[in-house]
């Protein structure tokens, strides 16, 4: 589907068709969430893939929106919180690789990571953008998606007995929409265009 129309029609979808999703179709939007560009290049996102009924109904303790766990798929989309650590020798294969050649940079770039709280959300901005990949592929393939914000990450990890460097930044449940809201609207361009200097 061309880009702009994928934009244009997504919407977060809140129920799904019962219809299974393939192992190709999570396979392509892992994909995209692979390709996706990161600070560094240290590529924090890590993902659970939840299929299994018994699993959903367990996560039913972590969210309100019960909604997430009746689509046929589930992902769990996590930062490792360890990915800093790589920061230095992600930088060393940019600059092999020459990236940073014949532009202007000055030396000692760093990125943000001086205390926890600051690397968390450094790292949470990443792996978001590694889902919006993963939201706009779905639109692509037909398939729906809904960015869960309103869940403990705590307990998610729990139940999942995920490693505790892994750090559950959003629950994205996907599958074949069964019923498309209408857009929503959105602020005027007035608005969120603050100035151009
Ligand atoms: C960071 C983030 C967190 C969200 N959390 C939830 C959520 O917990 N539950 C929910 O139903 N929708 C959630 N949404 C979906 C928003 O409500 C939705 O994107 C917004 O209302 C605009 O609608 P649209 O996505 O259909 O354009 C979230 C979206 C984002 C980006």
């Amino acid at each position: 589907m061309e880009l702009d129309k994928v934009i244009q029609t997504r919407r977060s979808i809140r129920k799904f068709a019962p219809d299974p999703v393939s192992d190709e179709m999570i396979h392509a939007l892992l994909e995209a969430a692979r390709l996706a560009p990161s600070g560094s290049n240290i590529q924090p996102w890590r993902f659970v893939v939840i299929k299994s009924t018994e699993m959903k109904e367990r996560l039913r303790a972590v969210t309100a929106c019960r909604f997430a766990l009746k689509a046929p798929v589930l992902l769990v989309c996590c930062a490792d919180l360890t990915a800093i650590e790589a920061s230095p020798a992600q930088v060393t294969e940019l600059l092999q690789a020459g990236v940073f050649n014949g532009v202007e940079i000055d030396n000692g770039f760093s990125i943000p990571g001086k205390n926890k709280e600051q690397a968390l959300g450094y790292l949470s901005l990443n792996v978001g953008i590694a889902i919006t990949h993963m939201i706009l592929k779905a639109v692509d393939l037909g398939l729906g998606t809904c960015w869960i914000g309103a869940f403990d990450p705590k307990t998610t990890q729990e139940i999942l007995e995920l490693d505790p460097r892994l750090h559950v930044v959003a629950l994205l449940p996907v599958g074949y929409p069964e019923r498309v809201p209408t857009q929503r609207p959105r602020f005027s361009m007035e608005k969120l265009l603050v100035k151009t200097v």
